[in-house]
């Protein structure tokens, strides 16, 4: 190992060690290996064929899988956050297909009046063009919670991918999936073997498969995250500490709130605090990107009227485990009022997919008179 190196190595060790430290935590035996790794690809990015090189070798991209809580992004947002360079972009999987679809939408836009090409080429390259305008000239890209689950997400994820590789990006992505279990369904796994193959065979793979969600861990480890400030209450006369702000809003509060490209009924808003009612947010016709929009405007999000998720329609149900991993990823209080929205929702149920993503961080908020 050079000198640069091994100071970067070394340099990312520490950062991770206070990064934990910080937190009240130690890094868990089963994210050695990955911290390891990580703190190895810090080094060889800023060693001669990396972030400021132009070897034709970037090094190699990794892959880091495991069941809901293990603290894999934990462990990606320490390593991006200690990079010290600009030309490195970290996204949530939530952000790529917003910023994806915008791309194209715009692109399309502009070419309103244009012949129409007819073929898919136009399709594609405009999607090219899309994800050559978010890496910009990022040399590391971080990529959160990495999965596949219909055509849609297969062809911008298999662009993606390509993309990439052309431009000698380096990729560290986080799933609950491994490799070869992505795009798990039937129907279209065989769409996504490809990416599967180029992935298996580009990145390195590294299990963290430890026995411990960290999330259902008592509050302390949380330390400063906001979202784990979050509660679900079963009325809104329910008080907890510090929260005057939960008293049911008034009629004359109700207003609109933009959100992307429309507005949604609010019942409150009070400085940075919003409240929606179930129906209006998670089963009218919003999306992620609306939720995303409410994340960057607001520090607290209320929900009331939450029902049994198991009496919602199955895109309610998809639409409030959407919000809940946007809260949850952008650091956003939630305080849910109503019923326990997973009562009678199990895994062997078939009613969610990926249940286990919404359980595990719904165990992260309080419950109704528990101070956790
Ligand atoms: N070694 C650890 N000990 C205790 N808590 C930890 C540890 N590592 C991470 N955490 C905390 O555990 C929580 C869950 O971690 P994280 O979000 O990284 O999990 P994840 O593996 O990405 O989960 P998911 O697959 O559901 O996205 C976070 O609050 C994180 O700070
Ligand atoms: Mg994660």
């Amino acid at each position: 190992m050079n000198h640069k190196i091994r100071k970067q190595y070394e340099a990312m060790r520490r950062h991770f060690q206070q990064a934990a430290e910080q937190r009240g935590f130690t890094v868990a035996p089963a994210q050695e290996l990955a911290a390891e790794r990580l703190c190895r690809l810090a080094g060889e990015l800023v060693g001669s064929s990396g972030l400021f090189g132009r070897s034709p070798q970037p090094p190699r991209s990794l892959y880091v899988w495991g069941p809901v809580g293990r603290g894999k992004s934990w462990l990606v947002d320490t390593f991006f956050d200690g990079l010290p360079t600009t030309r490195k972009r970290r996204l949530h999987f939530h952000d790529f297909f917003r910023a994806l679809h915008d791309g194209v939408a715009r692109e399309g836009r502009s070419r309103e009046g244009e012949p129409h090409e007819g073929s898919s080429h136009g399709r594609r390259s405009a999607v090219d063009r899309a994800v050559d305008e978010l890496l910009g000239d990022c040399r590391i890209l971080v990529f959160d919670e990495f999965h596949a689950h219909d055509a849609g997400d297969a062809m911008l994820v298999a662009r993606l991918f390509r993309t990439l590789l052309d431009r000698r990006v380096t990729l560290v992505t986080t799933s609950n999936y491994p490799p070869a279990g992505l795009m798990p369904n039937p129907l279209y796994h065989h769409l996504f073997e490809p990416t599967i193959h180029l992935i298996e065979e580009r990145m390195d793979v590294l299990d963290v498969s430890g026995p411990t969600d960290f999330r259902r861990l008592p509050q302390q480890v949380h330390g400063s995250r906001r979202f784990a400030e979050g509660a679900c209450l079963t009325d809104e006369t329910d008080t907890l500490p510090g929260e005057p702000s939960l008293l049911a809003p008034r009629p004359d509060e109700a207003v609109l709130v933009p959100v992307h490209h429309h507005e949604l009924p609010a019942k409150a808003v009070r400085a940075d605090l919003v409240w929606f009612g179930f129906d209006d947010l998670c089963e009218g016709t919003t999306s992620v990107p609306d939720y995303l929009a409410l994340a960057e405007r607001f520090a607290t999000l209320v929900l009331s009227d939450v029902p049994p998720l198991a009496s919602c329609t199955a895109d309610g149900r998809q639409r409030f485990a959407n919000l809940v991993d946007v809260c949850c990823d952008r650091d956003v209080r939630l305080f849910l009022i109503g019923a326990d929205p997973l009562a009678g929702v199990s895994d062997g149920s078939g009613l969610m997919r990926d249940l286990d993503r919404t359980a595990s961080r719904l165990a992260m908020l309080r419950r109704a008179g528990v101070a956790r």
